[in-house]
C-alpha cells in the first residue's frame, strides 16, 4: 500500500503532477538540474516572496531551499528589487566594460580577505573549473585534491567522487586521462589528508575544499588550518570554495569565520544578490595569469572564458547592492542568522529525541541538514560516515514529503535560514518537525 504521506502529497499537488508529466516529454527527467528532481515528482512553484513560495495548486510553503541557498535576505528583498527597478531600463547585458563591474570588484577586494583581484563569470561551476586551471598553471603541477562527496558543480576536473560509490565514474563521457589527476581526501580526517597531501607533494597543484562538509558537517578544530598549511608547505594552492559559505557564514565568508587566507576562493550564490554569478578571487600574482596584458606567450597564460553573459548588469548591480547591504547591516544580520539556525537545529533534534528517534541536525550558522542515523553513537564526521550510517531515504523522501505536507519546503532535510524568516516561521518549522516526528514514530 502507498505510504500515507505520499498519498497526501499527491492529493495536495495534482497541478505539479500534471506539469511534471509534460516536463518529462521535453526535458531529460523533466528537469535541468538533477537535484531538482525528487520522487514521485517535484513541486512546481509559481510565486515566491520573502520566506515563502507558493506552488501551482495554491499551497504555501516556508521555503528553506532559498534558491539553492542564494537568498540570504529572502525572495525579492526590497533593496535589490528597488535598485533593479531603477536600473533595469539601462539594459541587462551590454557585453562592454562599465563602471558597475569595477565598483563591484573594488568592494569585493575591500571586504573579502583573500581577494586581491577578481574574475567574474556566470556560474559557480565555471569559477571552480577556472580555479583548478589557475592552480595547475601557477604551480606547473597536475594533481588537484578534492573532498570525497564535495560538490563544486559538474565541471570535468571536479566530477570525481561526488556520490557513492565514490570510486565509480560520476558520468559517462569523462576522459580518465583528465580525471586521473583529481584525487580525494576525506573531510575532517586530518591525519589521512596530510598523508595524501604529502603523497602527491611534488605534483600537487592544490586542494579545493569547502569549509563546511557535505551535510553541512562542521569542520573539526584543526582540519582546515592543517589542510591550508600542509598544502602550502608542499607548494600547492589552497582553494576555498565559498560558493555556499561566501557572505553567509560571515560577511567575509568561511575565511573570515575560520581565520583562513586561501590563495584563491570561489564565490557565487549570496554574492549575486539573487542573480547568476560565479567568481574567482585571490592573490594578484595568480589571478594575473589570466590577464590579456600579461605578456605571457600563448599557452603560458591562463584562458578564463568569462563568457558572453559575464558581468551582466543585473548581477553586478544586485550583487554589489547585496554586498553593501550585508556590510552595512553586518552586526544585525549575522548574529540573527546564527541564532535562528541554532534554534531550528535544536528544535528539530528535540522534536525527534522526544519520540526516542535518533536524529542529527548538522549545520553552521544559518545552514542545516537533518539526518537519521541508525543510533546516536555512530560516527558522523563526513559524508562517508553519513552515507553509511544514516537513512537517506528517510531524509530525502519521508521527512521531505511530510514537511512539504505541513507547508515547509526542505531540501536534504534542511536548508538555509534567511533574514526573511520570521520568529513565527522558525516556530512553524519546529512545529512541522514535531508533527513529522510524531508521525514517523508510529
Ligand atoms: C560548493 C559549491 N561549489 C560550486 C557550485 C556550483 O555552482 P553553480 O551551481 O552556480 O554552478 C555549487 C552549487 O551548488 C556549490 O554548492
Amino acid at each position: 500500500m502507498m505510504e500515507d504521506y505520499l498519498q497526501e502529497y499527491q492529493k495536495r499537488t495534482p497541478g505539479s503532477a500534471r506539469l511534471y508529466a509534460r516536463a518529462t516529454e521535453v526535458m531529460p527527467g523533466g528537469v535541468s538540474h538533477n537535484m531538482r528532481y525528487f520522487a514521485p515528482y517535484p513541486l512546481y512553484i509559481k510565486k515566491a516572496s520573502d520566506s515563502r513560495v507558493w506552488d501551482v495548486d495554491g499551497n504555501e510553503y516556508i521555503d528553506l531551499w532559498m534558491g539553492h541557498y542564494a537568498h540570504i535576505l529572502g525572495h525579492q528583498p526590497e533593496p535589490i528589487v528597488k535598485i533593479l527597478r531603477e536600473k533595469i531600463f539601462e539594459g541587462a547585458h551590454w557585453g562592454i566594460v562599465n563602471e558597475y563591474q569595477v565598483a563591484f570588484a573594488e568592494d569585493i577586494c575591500r571586504i573579502i580577505p583573500c581577494a586581491e583581484k577578481v574574475r567574474f563569470g556566470v556560474s559557480g561551476t565555471e569559477a571552480t573549473m577556472y580555479s583548478v586551471r589557475l592552480a595547475r598553471a601557477y604551480t606547473g603541477r597536475k594533481v588537484i585534491l578534492k573532498v570525497r562527496g564535495g560538490w563544486h558543480g559538474a565541471g570535468t576536473d571536479l566530477s570525481v567522487a561526488i556520490h557513492v560509490p565514490m570510486d565509480l565514474s560520476e558520468s559517462a563521457g569523462l576522459l580518465p586521462a583528465v580525471t586521473e589527476y583529481t584525487r580525494t581526501i576525506s573531510f575532517n580526517d586530518t591525519e589521512g589528508t596530510i598523508a595524501t597531501i604529502h603523497r602527491y607533494a611534488s605534483d600537487l597543484s592544490g586542494v579545493i575544499i569547502e569549509a563546511v562538509g557535505q551535510y553541512f558537517i562542521p569542520p573539526v578544530d584543526d582540519f582546515l588550518q592543517a589542510v591550508q598549511e600542509e598544502t602550502r608547505k608542499m607548494g600547492g594552492l589552497f582553494i576555498l570554495d565559498e560558493i555556499i559559505t561566501g557572505c553567509r557564514l560571515s560577511l567575509r565568508g568561511a575565511q573570515g569565520r575560520y581565520g583562513l587566507k586561501p590563495d584563491l576562493a570561489t564565490m557565487g550564490k549570496v554574492l549575486g544578490g539573487g542573480w547568476n554569478l560565479g567568481l574567482v578571487a585571490g592573490r594578484k600574482d595568480i589571478m594575473d595569469l589570466a590577464s590579456p596584458t600579461s605578456g605571457l606567450a600563448k599557452g603560458r597564460g591562463v584562458l578564463m572564458g568569462g563568457g558572453t553573459f559575464s558581468c551582466m548588469l543585473p548581477s553586478m548591480i544586485a550583487g554589489r547592492t547585496m554586498l553593501r547591504y550585508l556590510e552595512e547591516h553586518e552586526r544585525e544580520i549575522y548574529p540573527a542568522l546564527e541564532e535562528k539556525g541554532r534554534r531550528v537545529r535544536e528544535g528539530i533534534e528535540n522534536a525527534f529525541h522526544s519520540y526516542g528517534l535518533p536524529v542529527k541536525c548538522f549545520g553552521v550558522g544559518s545552514l542545516f541538514t537533518t539526518c537519521f542515523p541508525s543510533s546516536r553513537e555512530v560516527p558522523l564526521r563526513n559524508i562517508e560516515d553519513a552515507e553509511m550510517n544514516t537513512d537517506i531515504t528517510r531524509r530525502d523522501k519521508e521527512f521531505r514529503l511530510r514537511m512539504f505536507n505541513k507547508g515547509v519546503y526542505t531540501m536534504y532535510g534542511g536548508g538555509a535560514i534567511s533574514m526573511a524568516h520570521t520568529e513565527e516561521d522558525i516556530g512553524r518549522i519546529i512545529k512541522a518537525a514535531e508533527e513529522t516526528a510524531a508521525e514517523m514514530s508510529r
